[in-house]
């Protein structure tokens, strides 16, 4: 069932480009050039506050959606890991939407946190990949990934899935709420139709990436930075990396690094920064600049226009196709996953059933 590949996660990262297309079939209309989402019977556009609850990398998902719903829409959001809002008295004001992020659907702590907010009277949204799981009986609002079953513990496609839901959405909120354009609609639609192609030429770069596994494999820690939009995929970054090659990672705003973790860096640890060219992007170079100063080695994820203006100097360079901002998460999503990859598969690591993981985490 793997195919060619070596692994599951290999075969899944691999198939982003069909199934983010196969998922935003069913939430856009290409030659009308609008977002279609399922029937809705509540009023969107009298939603005053999102609260959107998930774990781990469908967590970074959430961080991203902020993002998007704040800058498009202008609602407020606010994003929680489950197991800590379970447990905080989350202050939910009526007629408020909460939204749930699972890519199995099943897990105990957003579980937990879904009938919550059920009780208080939320409406519940639910974004999940396995249609029939609990979370998906119990949404009001059943928004599915169709990303297909997903075997590797680590979770990738699933995760571009949701983004690419998550953009939909929030795109749809912002028309509702009269503060998006039939014209803006009409380029969210075609800036993520664009997504799949991009996503594969992500993926050719794969052979590169395994090129350069080997200078991060005998790292003890690994620092990745990102900003903005991108600063949740430094977390995925370092999460995949920690969860399959056993390394310890952390993610960092790119611009929180003078405040504290740039005491970590020496000629010993690699610093992964993911910085596509755009308005944010000087910025990250005097980040990355901070770092080389401290003798730290620099691997630069950007497209040809980064890598021209600030790719010398870097241990390596991994080259994305330049792409629309909104869509960024999703293509910058594969080189972390296939860096993560080729790292675990150089260190011998169980790349499908890493130590101490399950899929699905069923207990609190
Ligand atoms: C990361 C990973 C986990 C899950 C988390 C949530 O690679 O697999 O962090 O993302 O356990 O799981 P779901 O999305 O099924 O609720």
């Amino acid at each position: 069932e793997k195919g060619n590949f070596h692994h599951f996660m290999q075969k899944e990262i691999f198939e982003q480009p069909t199934v983010v297309a196969q998922t935003l079939r069913s939430y856009l209309r290409p030659l009308e050039r609008k977002v279609a989402l399922p029937q809705i019977d509540f009023d969107i556009s009298a939603v005053d506050r999102i609260t959107i609850v998930a774990c781990g990398t469908s967590y970074y998902a959430a961080m991203v959606a902020k993002y998007w719903f704040e800058s498009f829409a202008r609602v407020p959001v606010d994003i929680d890991f489950a197991s800590e809002f379970r447990y905080r008295e989350p202050i939910l004001t009526k007629g408020g939407l909460a939204l749930f992020i699972s890519q199995s659907g099943e897990t105990a702590d957003t579980l937990a946190a879904l009938r919550h907010c059920k009780a208080e009277g939320q409406t519940i949204a639910v974004v999940v990949n396995v249609p029939t799981s609990t979370m998906a009986r119990e949404a009001d609002l059943l928004l599915p990934t169709h990303a297909g079953p997903e075997i590797g513990v680590a979770s990738t496609k699933a995760f571009t899935c949701q983004l690419a839901v998550l953009a939909a959405l929030a795109a749809h909120f912002a028309v509702k709420k009269g503060r998006m354009s039939a014209e803006e609609e009409a380029q969210i639609v075609d800036h993520l139709l664009e997504a799949p192609a991009a996503l594969n030429a992500a993926l050719d770069h794969d052979e590169d990436i395994k090129a350069m596994a080997p200078l991060v494999a005998p790292a003890r820690d690994v620092l990745y930075l990102g900003r903005g939009p991108d600063f949740p995929l430094a977390l995925e970054g370092a999460l995949k990396l920690k969860e399959i090659s056993y390394i310890h990672a952390e993610g960092y705003a790119s611009g929180e690094m003078k405040h504290g973790p740039i005491a970590l860096i020496d000629e010993h640890v690699p610093v992964i920064v993911l910085a596509p060219s755009g308005p944010l992007f000087e910025k990250t170079v005097s980040n990355m600049q901070e770092v080389a100063a401290r003798g730290g080695r620099i691997v630069l994820i950007s497209d040809a226009e980064g890598l021209a203006e600030a790719g010398e100097g870097c241990m390596a360079t991994i080259e994305m196709p330049k792409v629309h901002p909104l869509i960024a998460p999703l293509v910058y999503a594969v080189p972390v996953q296939l860096l993560a990859y080729h790292v675990a598969c150089v260190k011998g690591t169980d790349v499908d059933q890493p130590r101490n993981l399950a899929k699905s985490v069923t207990v609190e």
